[in-house]
This record gives structure tokens, sequence and C-alpha cells, in this order.
């Protein structure tokens, strides 16, 4: 089999890094495009250290279509796997500009420059705010999307813009459609067993594995529980919590989905990637006490502005196209962001 050379955009960050890991010991070669905005080339390092492969870097922005051009010309990728992005809800509400900038325009000088070069298979990290507000807390696929601040429209934005560009070339039979897998994430936590590589958030964590995980080396002094009177069972919200790594082996089923009928006239097919159950902040608490042996120190807080009380996925579609579904378990996820924190508590630096 050809070797496949992936090029990674966001490689250095938190999911990108994990799939560096799960590509380079699934056999691709892999290139990576980061800024840096929102990470340090160390997690690179790491990523090598812990295969024992090497992988090639660029440091540059997706939207400077120069740089991507001349990346694209020398390394000659077959696919890309599309994580650059920035995902701060409220950074976002403050400067959408920024987040419409660096999510939408940036998605539309890579898809340019990869349909200059001919590389048409895309995997881009979509999201579960993607989708409207429903009665419903269990989201399939099919369900109207209306995402409520511009984080998750820039999301919705980008794909809407790559749905019409599969279906243009479908229309024109292309001899070489674009073939794209947008995966919905649920909620992303845990880190490598090695506890070499995690997740690195700048300044105080805004999601709730972080915040807690900080809570427990002692470097934040208490987690706020943002409201105890959602109509869930222990008043809490309830989210669909999703191993890291499981999570970037669904991104390798999808290049393998598109050697597959599904995609052999071209698509553009989206898929929800969660477990299918969810747990409540309290459960995550409890699982942490009970995993580490430490006590989280916590208050209950008013509810954070947006949040829903519960969703979760329905992870069948991509079960039954993907042959994906998640393999860890909640002990899993705490253990594995612990190992990582513990060993890092200063992060990558
Ligand atoms: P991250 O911030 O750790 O990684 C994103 C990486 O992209 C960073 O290394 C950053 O430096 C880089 N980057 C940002 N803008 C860039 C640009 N213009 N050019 C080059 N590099 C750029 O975030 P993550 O948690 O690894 O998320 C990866 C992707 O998954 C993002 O697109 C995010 O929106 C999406 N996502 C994340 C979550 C989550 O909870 N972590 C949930 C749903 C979707
Ligand atoms: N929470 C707390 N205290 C905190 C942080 C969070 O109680 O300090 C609660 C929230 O209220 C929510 C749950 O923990 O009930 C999870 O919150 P996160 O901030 O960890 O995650 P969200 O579900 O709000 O959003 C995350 C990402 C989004 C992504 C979405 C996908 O932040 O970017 O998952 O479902 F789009």
């Amino acid at each position: 089999m050809p070797t496949h050379t992936v090029l990674v955009t966001g490689g250095a960050g938190y999911i990108g890094s994990h799939a560096c890991v799960e590509l380079l010991n699934a056999g691709f070669k892999v290139i990576v495009v980061d800024n840096l905005s929102n990470s340090k080339s160390e997690s690179l390092s790491r990523v090598q250290q812990l295969t024992g492969k090497t992988l090639s870097f660029y440091e540059a922005d997706i939207r400077d279509k120069t740089a991507l051009t001349q990346i694209f010309a020398n390394e000659k990728p077959t696919t890309v796997i599309h994580f650059a992005g920035l995902k701060a809800v409220g950074e976002s509400c403050a400067q959408p500009h920024l987040y419409y900038h660096n999510n939408v325009f940036g998605t539309l000088v890579l898809t340019e420059v990869m349909q200059e070069h001919n590389v048409k298979q895309l995997v881009f990290s979509s999201s579960a705010t993607v989708y409207g507000v429903t009665e419903l807390t269990q989201y399939h696929e099919e369900l109207p999307l209306g995402a409520i601040n511009p984080y998750g429209r820039s999301k919705a934005m980008v794909e809407d813009i790559l749905r019409d560009l599969a279906e243009a070339d479908i229309k024109n039979k292309c001899e070489y459609p674009w073939k794209i897998a947008l995966l919905r994430y649920f909620n992303p936590i845990g880190a490598h067993e090695s506890g070499l590589i995690g997740e690195d958030p700048n300044g105080i964590p805004n999601n709730l594995m972080p915040y807690v995980a900080q809570v427990a080396i002692g470097k934040l002094p208490q987690l706020s529980v943002f409201g105890d009177d959602y109509p869930t069972p222990d008043g809490t919200g309830i989210r669909d919590y999703i191993h890291v790594i499981d999570l970037v082996r669904g991104h390798i089923k999808a290049i393998d989905a598109f050697n597959t009928e599904k995609f052999s006239d071209g698509n553009c097919k989206a898929y929800n990637l969660g477990a299918g159950r969810g747990y409540s902040v309290l459960e995550i608490v409890n699982a942490f006490e009970n995993v580490t042996g430490k006590k989280i120190n916590y208050k209950i807080s008013p509810r954070r502005e947006g949040d829903l009380a519960e969703y979760f996925a329905n992870p069948e579609l991509a079960l039954k196209e993907l042959n994906w579904k998640v393999e860890k378990t909640l002990h899993d996820m705490v253990a594995d962001t612990w190992n990582w924190q513990s060993k890092n508590p200063q992060g990558y630096k």
C-alpha cells in the first residue's frame, strides 16, 4: 500500500497532537501546519518521542495562501485533517470578526489551495454546537442546525461551504470529486495514556475537565458548578464526554471510509462523534475523586449563560458507516486526564 501523506492543520493543539500519534502509529506520513496561536511545538516533540517516528512541522497560518501553497507543493499530501481554529465560545462573542476570519476565511484559503493541488479528501473538526436548540436531548445528524454563538456559527458556515463544494463536483461529474467528513465532536476530554501529551489550556480553563484537574493539582482553589437546578437527576448539566483517543480514531475511520462506496462519487457527510450517553457535572467530580483520591473543592454557582441542561450524541451513523464507536470508559477519561495533569502540572512549559 502506498504511504498516504496527511496534512494536519492545528496539529500542535490538543486534539491535533493526539491525532498525529494515531496517524503515525497507523503508518501515515504526517505534515503539521500550525501557527502556535494556542499551542506549543513541544507537543509535537512529545508526539515524536512517544511514537518513535518523525513528522514535518511548518509554523504557518492557514490564512497565508503563499505559505500554504508552498507546503502543498513540497509535501504533496493526499488528505487533510483540518483542526486549526479558535474554539472559545465566550471569546467568539466578544470578538466575532476574529472567529469568522480565522475559522471561516481560514477554511476558504485552505480549500482553495487544496483544490488547486487536486487534494480533495478532507476531514473537518465540526462541533455539536452547530445543532439548534431542541426539545430532544439526543442529537442525530438530521436535526436542524442553529448555532447560538459566533463560534458555533463559524462551524456551521464552514459546514455549508464544504457541502456546496462537494455538491458542485457531484453535479459536474468531476473526475476527482471532494470527499468530506464533517465530524461533530461532543465533549472531548482525557489524554494519551502515556501522560506525555494532553490538554494545555491558556490561562484559566473554560471547560469542566481541565478546570477539575487544575483544582485537584492545587493550581485553582475551587470549581464553580454552574447550576444545580436543571431538570436532570442531580440538577447539574449533562454532556456526552468522549476520550480524545476515541475521538481521533474516528478521524482515521473517516479517511478509511473515503475508499468506500459511500464516498466513491464524492460526498460531504456529517457524523456525530460521541458516546451516546451523558454524565452530569457532579458525576464527573465524583469520578475524579474516586480515581485520584483527591477531594475536589466545589461550590454551586448560578447557571452559565448559554448552557443547555442536557445533550448527548446519537452515534449510530458513525457506527454504521464508519465502523466507529467509543471504546474508552469514564474511568479511562479521568485516569488519563489526571496522569497528564499530575506529570505536567504546568502543561508543556
Ligand atoms: P486547540 O486550540 O488545542 O487546537 C487548535 C490548533 O489550531 C492550535 O494548535 C492553534 O495554534 C491552531 N490554529 C488556530 N488557528 C490557526 C490558524 N489560523 N492557522 C494555523 N493554525 C491555527 O483546540 P482543540 O481542542 O485541539 O480543537 C481542535 C478543533 O476541534 C478546533 O477546530 C475546535 O473548534 C474543534 N472542536 C473542539 C472541541 C473541544 O472541546 N476541544 C469540541 C468541538 C470541536
Ligand atoms: N461546567 C461547570 N463549571 C465549569 C465549567 C463547566 O459546571 O467551570 C459545566 C457546564 O455548565 C456544562 C458542563 O460543565 O454543564 C460542560 O461544560 P464545558 O465548558 O466543559 O463544555 P460545553 O458543553 O459547554 O462545550 C464544549 C466546548 C464547545 C463544544 C461543545 C461540544 O467548550 O466548544 O463542548 O458539545 F462545541
